[in-house]
């Protein structure tokens, strides 16, 4: 199928679902949301997951390890950036980490299905698109990281283990996020991107924030998030989290990151 044809397929696609497609600034690839929010900032999407939940994930290395599991939670999974982030900072740390389950949770059940289908080689009209979010992550971490030396077997080895992770119930896919939602697990990292406060109140209400933090975080834990909200950082330090104050991305305001331990 020529190019034409399947960016038209995947347009087609996204529209009926309320997304459109953008390519941001590093000529990595979000969803806009109707005529409301995108996943990313248009600077660069894959950018912006390394500037914020790359940089919270390398924070964890320095920490003190739990022995049994790291178990990482994934909120809003959206174009699976975080999860493609993730699987490579794993892989490249395992002799340092112990064994991972990541728990992601996506209101949207067609972001899940779109990229199972392009994780297994099947069509989906979304297929090029998954290539390019993956091709952006690991072309942006080999470009500093010797540990990657041919970016197309890497990608390969990144699919393998998302697949085996997914098959041995070490990556999950729960649905919404809820004010009440029970959460099962205790988490060591909290990669938090959700859309903001405008699109999704409930996510980031102090009620909410304190139920998670104070019930379900496992030291050492760090918690990340492009925002930088009062009510977020007042819940962190009553939650005991030593709270970092970052420079947004790209001319931000600020971004948040913050250790328990
Ligand atoms: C900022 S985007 C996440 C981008 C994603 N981390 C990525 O790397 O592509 C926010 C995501 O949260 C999802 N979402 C919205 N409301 C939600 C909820 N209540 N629970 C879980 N996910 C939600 C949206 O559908 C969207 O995919």
């Amino acid at each position: 199928m020529d190019n034409d044809l399947k960016r038209l397929k995947s347009t087609n696609y996204l529209e009926s679902k309320g997304f459109s497609l953008e390519v941001t600034k590093d000529g990595s690839p979000t969803l806009r949301w109707g005529q409301g929010e995108s996943m990313h900032h248009s600077g660069g999407a894959a950018s912006e997951t390394v500037y914020i939940y790359g940089y919270a994930l390398e924070k964890y290395l320095k920490l003190q390890m739990p022995s049994n599991e790291l178990v990482v939670m994934s909120m809003g999974f959206g174009l699976g950036y975080n999860e493609i982030l993730t699987v490579v900072w794993y892989l490249l740390n395992q002799d340092q980490l112990p064994k991972i389950k990541i728990v992601s949770y996506e209101k949207e059940a067609f972001l899940y299905h779109e990229f199972g289908l392009w994780l297994e080689n099947r069509d989906t009209p979304l297929y090029e698109i998954y290539e390019e979010v993956l091709k952006s992550v690991t072309k942006l971490l080999s470009s500093s990281d010797s540990r990657i030396s041919d970016d197309l077997t890497f990608q390969k080895h990144i699919k393998k283990n998302l697949l085996d992770f997914r098959k041995q119930q070490q990556w999950i896919q729960e649905d919404a996020v809820t004010s009440q939602t029970n959460f099962v697990d205790q988490f060591n990292i909290f990669l938090f991107d959700a859309f903001s406060n405008k699109s999704t109140p409930d996510l980031w209400s102090t009620d909410f924030l304190v139920k998670l933090l104070s019930g379900h975080s496992k030291k050492p834990c760090v918690f990340a998030t492009y925002a930088c909200r009062g009510e977020l950082k007042r819940v962190l330090i009553s939650c005991g989290f030593a709270f970092e104050k970052r420079k947004g991305f790209l001319g931000k305001r600020d971004a948040t990151c913050a250790v328990l331990i």
